[in-house]
């Protein structure tokens, strides 16, 4: 299974993003990125001997309004290109963002949603989101570049 791969150097445990998970569009590679940039920032802060509770709410929170921008995207460009799958794509955006959101309510361990994240957007970027991709690229084929700009990658 791809995955995000966990490196060590002098910050710690980084996360990044293995090749096969890129979409070869932009502006989703872009927010992946973003998304996980900010899964960085928080593990960076749980590496702290003594950490900020409200740091860490903090980023929690960024990370929470930055998928929910993300998912915004995915399901505009669904819309604008009539995808099939996109009921279903949907679906799973939001039962994660409930699913984020209890277990911080619940008060499960910071890192244990974390790890629970990475897993669960290895396995969607690199098996749901990848089935759009081919009728994103039919539809730009079709010289009918969705609204939102969005374009393959150069
Ligand atoms: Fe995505
Ligand atoms: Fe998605």
């Amino acid at each position: 299974m791809p995955s995000l791969v966990h490196v060590n150097d002098d910050r710690g445990m980084i996360f990044i993003i293995d090749p096969i998970m890129k979409l070869d569009i932009d502006v989703i590679d872009r927010e992946h990125a973003k998304l996980i940039e900010i899964i960085n920032k928080l593990n960076d802060q749980l590496q702290v001997k003594v950490y900020d509770q409200t740091e860490i709410d903090d980023l929690f929170d960024q990370l929470i309004h930055y998928a929910v921008e993300h998912f915004f995207t995915e399901a505009l460009l669904f819309k604008e290109i009539g995808y099939t799958g996109a009921d279903k794509h949907n679906a799973q955006h939001e039962a994660l963002l409930i699913e984020l959101i209890e277990l911080k309510a619940k008060k499960v361990k910071m890192i244990e949603i974390l790890r629970f994240l990475v897993s669960w957007l290895n396995t969607h970027t690199v098996s749901e989101d990848k089935l759009y991709v081919e009728e994103v690229k039919a539809h730009i084929a079709k010289k009918m570049v969705p609204k939102a700009g969005i374009e393959p990658a150069a």
